[in-house]
C-alpha cells in the first residue's frame, strides 16, 4: 500500500447528494460488483446505511467504502464524559417566554479540541426519536490527531465563525473557513484540525430527516444555492498501525473506544452518503425589485423537512450582502411574530435589523410566537431613509429556523455571556399618536 493521501493537495468532487466515486488509489474502486468476493488491493468492501434501505429513492443515502481494515475492528466502547455538549430533550430548566440573546462565548481552556469545545444552546425533539435539531458554538484551539469522533445521533451542519477548519474524514478531506459550512452526515468517522491554530462557531445537529436543497418552485430550475457549489471531498486514507481513540456519541451519551489504526483508512468509495462544504459568497440572492421583502424563507439555503409539508425541523437560512431596491417599503426586517422559532448567528459584520448589541460569534433566539423585529434606531433611521439603490455589505448572519421551540439549557440560560437586558432593545418608541 502507498503512504497515507492526506497531505496532499486538497481536491473537490461538484454536487449536492449525487452518486460520487472516488479513488486515492488507482484501481481500488470495484467495477460492476459493490461487494466483489476479492475487493481490489485486498480491502474490505463496507456499506454505510444513511437512510433506511426502503425509504424512496430520492430519499436514499448510502456509501460503499473499500478500506485498510473493517470498521468492527475495535475494542469494547466505555463512557466518557463531556462538560458541555447535551442532548435534547432539555428539562433541566424551564425554558422562559423570552427572547434571548448571547455575548460570543468565553474562551475555552487551553487544550480544547473540536468535540471537546462543543457546548449546547439548546433545541428540540428527541434524540431517542431521531428527531429534532441541536444548536451549539464550538470554540477549538487544540488539533484533533489521535482522537477520532462519530456522531450516530444526527448529522452535524457546521458553520465556522472564526478560523479554518480542516476536516479529516472517512471520505477525505475538507477545508473550510468562515463564509463556507460543512455538512457531515450522521455515523461518519472524523476529525478536525485548526490550521489557524484556534476555531469558533456554530453547529445545527439535526436528528431528523437530512438537509437537503429546498424546493425552488416558481423561482424555477437556477438560483438559491446551486447544488454544483457543493463540493464533496475526494478519497484520502490514514494508514498504518499506532494506536488512537474513538468517540461517539450515541443516545445523547459520549462513548469511547481504542483501536489499533486510524478509522480514516478508506482508500476508495462511491455512494451519494458523504461530507460536502458549501461557499454561501456562491448564494444566489433573490429578493424584491418593487415594494416589500419577501418572506426570509427565500434565504433557505438547506432544509431539513419534517412529516408536514412545507414544515421544516430546520430551515438554514442566510442574510448575506445584497442590494435592496424596493421602492416605498421599509427595508429592514419588520416587525413580526411566527410560528416557527428563530436561532440567529452573526459570522461577520453587522445585521441591518439591529444597531447594536448583536455581534460576531454572538446568538439571538426568537422562539414561537415571541415578537421582535428592529430596534428604535433602526426603525428611526430606515423609516426616514430616502430609498435610492443601496447594497448591504459587510455582513453575513444565518438562522436555524426550526418548527418546534429551543428549550434551552441551563448552561445557557444562566451562562454569564448571556445578555440580561435584551428586552430594552426594543424600547424607546414613540407611540404613532405622538409621531
Ligand atoms: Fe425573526
Amino acid at each position: 500500500m502507498t503512504t497515507s493521501t492526506f497531505s496532499q493537495p486538497l481536491r473537490y468532487l461538484s454536487g449536492f447528494g449525487n452518486q460520487f466515486a472516488t479513488e486515492a488509489l488507482e484501481g481500488a474502486l470495484p467495477v460492476g460488483r459493490n461487494s466483489p468476493q476479492q475487493a481490489p488491493h485486498g480491502l474490505y468492501a463496507e456499506l454505510i446505511s444513511g437512510s433506511a434501505f426502503t425509504v424512496a429513492r430520492a430519499e436514499n443515502r448510502r456509501t460503499w467504502v473499500y478500506r485498510i481494515l473493517p470498521s468492527a475492528m475495535h475494542a469494547a466502547f466505555e463512557p466518557v464524559p463531556h462538560a458541555s455538549w447535551e442532548s435534547a430533550p432539555f428539562t433541566a430548566v424551564k425554558t422562559p417566554a423570552n427572547r434571548f440573546r448571547w455575548d460570543p462565548w468565553p474562551e475555552p481552556a487551553a487544550g480544547t479540541d473540536f468535540i471537546d469545545g462543543i457546548a449546547t444552546i439548546g433545541g428540540n425533539g428527541d434524540v431517542d426519536e431521531q428527531s429534532g435539531i441541536v444548536a451549539h458554538v464550538y470554540r477549538a484551539n487544540r488539533c484533533m490527531t489521535e482522537r477520532y469522533f462519530l456522531n450516530a445521533d444526527g448529522e452535524m451542519l457546521i458553520v465556522p465563525q472564526q478560523g479554518r477548519l480542516k476536516i479529516c474524514t472517512e471520505m477525505g478531506v475538507m477545508e473550510v473557513a468562515p463564509g463556507e459550512i460543512a455538512l457531515l452526515p450522521r455515523g461518519i468517522h472524523f476529525r478536525v484540525e485548526l490550521p489557524d491554530g484556534t476555531a469558533s462557531g456554530y453547529i445545527c445537529e439535526n436528528y431528523g430527516s437530512a438537509f437537503r436543497l429546498p424546493e425552488l418552485g416558481p423561482i424555477g430550475s437556477n438560483g438559491l444555492a446551486n447544488p454544483r457549489d457543493f463540493l464533496v471531498p475526494v478519497a484520502a486514507f490514514e494508514q498504518g498501525s499506532h494506536p488512537v481513540s474513538v468517540v461517539r456519541k450515541f443516545l445523547g451519551e459520549f462513548w469511547q473506544a481504542r483501536q489499533s489504526h486510524s478509522p480514516l483508512n478508506v482508500v476508495a468509495w462511491h455512494g451519494n452518503l458523504a461530507p460536502c462544504k458549501y461557499d454561501l459568497a456562491n448564494f444566489m440572492v433573490i429578493g424584491s425589485i418593487s415594494f416589500d421583502h419577501p418572506d426570509p424563507s427565500i434565504y433557505t439555503v438547506l432544509t431539513a423537512p419534517s412529516m408536514h409539508a412545507g414544515v421544516a425541523d430546520c430551515d438554514f437560512v442566510v442574510f448575506p450582502p445584497r442590494w435592496l431596491v424596493a421602492e416605498d417599503t421599509f427595508r429592514p426586517p419588520w416587525f413580526h411574530r411566527n410560528v416557527m422559532s428563530e436561532l440567529m448567528g452573526l459570522i461577520n459584520g453587522v445585521y441591518d435589523a439591529k444597531a447594536e448589541g448583536f455581534v460576531p460569534g454572538g446568538v439571538s433566539l426568537h422562539n414561537c410566537m415571541l415578537a421582535h423585529g428592529p430596534d428604535a434606531t433602526t426603525f428611526d433611521k430606515a423609516s426616514a431613509a430616502e430609498l435610492a439603490p443601496h447594497k448591504v455589505e459587510n455582513t453575513l448572519a444565518f438562522m436555524f429556523e426550526s418548527r418546534r421551540v429551543f428549550r434551552l439549557t441551563r448552561q445557557a440560560l444562566e451562562g454569564p455571556h448571556r445578555q440580561m437586558d435584551y428586552d430594552g432593545v426594543w424600547d424607546g418608541f414613540d407611540s404613532s399618536t405622538q409621531r
